[in-house]
C-alpha cells in the first residue's frame, strides 16, 4: 500500500527537522530522488527505510481556494513554479514531502485537468483536494467537514461513463489517507465525518435541486470537483483523497450563506492549510 506506514505527529516534527533543504527534480544539483541526502538517516535503520520511501513520494495538493494553496505554498521550502493549461503549479518540499500545489478552478473539467496534470507532468502518486461544499444532512452543520469515502457524479450517466476504465460508477477515497485525515482533522479540533460526495457542475442552491440530488444518491455533501479529481486519480491508480469544509446547507441561502459569511472562507483556509500539512505528514 503507498501510505502502510502509521507514522505519529512526532515524527512529523522529526521527519521536518531533518528534512534535507534539496528540492523537487527541477534542482539540479539533487542528481534526482535517489541521490538526496538523508542527514542522520543511518542512525536507524527502520527510520532510514521509512525516510528512503518517502523521498520517493510526490504528494499533489489541489485547492480551491487560491488563499489556502497561498498558505500552503509559504510554508513550503525548495519553491518553484510552472503553468501549464492556464494553472500556476507550485512545487516543492511541504511537511517532508515533496509537493506541488495547484488551484484549477471551479466544476469537472478545470478538475480533472488539474489532477491529470499533476499526475502526468509533475508525478504526483497522490492527491489530496480541499476545499468548500453544501451539506446535505444533519449529522453535521456549516464549518464541519467531510472526508470522501465515496464520490460520484450527481448530473452525469454513470453507467455509461463506467464503460471505459476503470469502470466504475463511483470512487473511492484511499483509506490510509482517509485515516491520515481523520487524524489530522482531530489534531486541528474540526468535527468531521467520513462519507459520501456528490459532485456536479451546478452550484446547488435550492431546495428542489438538493431534494432531487438526496433521493438520486443520499450524499452528505454536494460540490463541483471531487468525483472528477478521484475520477482521474483511479484512471491512474493513484490513491486520493477529497476534504470538504461545510460552507451552507445547499439550499435557498446557499448563495448568501457564501456571500454574508456566517461561514468565514478566509478564516477557514488557514485551518484547511493544518489540516492539509497535518495530512501530509502522516503519508
Ligand atoms: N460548494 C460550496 N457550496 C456548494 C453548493 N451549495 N453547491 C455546489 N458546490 C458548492
Amino acid at each position: 500500500m503507498w501510505c502502510r506506514t502509521a507514522i505519529s505527529s512526532n515524527f512529523c516534527s522529526m521527519y521536518k527537522a531533518k528534512t534535507p533543504r534539496s528540492g523537487p527534480r527541477h534542482e539540479s544539483q539533487s542528481g534526482g530522488a535517489g541521490a538526496l541526502a538523508l542527514p542522520g538517516a543511518n542512525e536507524n535503520p527502520k527510520e532510514r527505510t521509512i525516510m528512503m520511501e518517502n523521498e520517493k513520494k510526490t504528494v499533489g495538493v489541489m485547492g480551491a481556494m487560491p488563499e489556502e494553496i497561498r498558505l500552503l505554498h509559504q510554508r513550503m521550502t525548495d519553491r518553484g513554479e510552472e503553468t501549464a493549461a492556464g494553472v500556476t503549479f507550485y512545487t516543492g518540499v511541504l511537511a517532508g514531502r515533496r509537493a506541488v500545489l495547484c488551484c484549477a478552478g471551479m466544476g469537472k473539467v478545470n478538475a480533472a485537468c488539474g489532477a491529470q496534470l499533476l499526475i502526468a507532468k509533475f508525478g504526483a502518486d497522490a492527491l489530496i483536494f480541499s476545499g468548500i461544499a453544501g451539506n446535505m444532512t444533519d449529522k453535521i452543520g456549516v464549518g464541519d467537514v467531510v472526508i470522501g469515502k465515496t464520490l460520484l457524479y450527481h448530473d452525469a450517466e454513470r453507467r455509461m461513463i463506467a464503460e471505459s476504465w476503470p469502470h466504475l460508477q463511483e470512487f473511492q477515497g484511499d483509506p490510509a489517507m482517509i485515516a491520515a485525515a481523520e487524524a489530522a482533522c482531530g489534531e486541528a479540533g474540526v468535527k468531521y465525518l467520513v462519507g459520501k460526495i456528490a459532485t456536479g457542475d451546478d452550484f446547488v442552491g435550492d431546495s428542489a435541486t438538493k431534494n432531487a440530488i438526496a433521493a438520486k444518491c443520499a450524499p452528505d455533501c454536494v460540490e463541483m470537483e471531487g468525483a472528477a479529481v478521484a475520477h482521474v486519480a483511479a484512471k491512474y491508480e493513484v490513491p486520493c483523497v477529497v476534504l470538504r469544509a461545510m460552507s451552507d446547507n445547499a439550499d435557498e441561502k446557499a448563495y448568501d450563506t457564501l456571500v454574508d459569511k456566517p461561514f468565514d472562507i478566509s478564516e477557514y483556509c488557514a485551518t484547511a492549510a493544518r489540516i492539509c500539512e497535518g495530512l501530509i505528514c502522516r503519508l
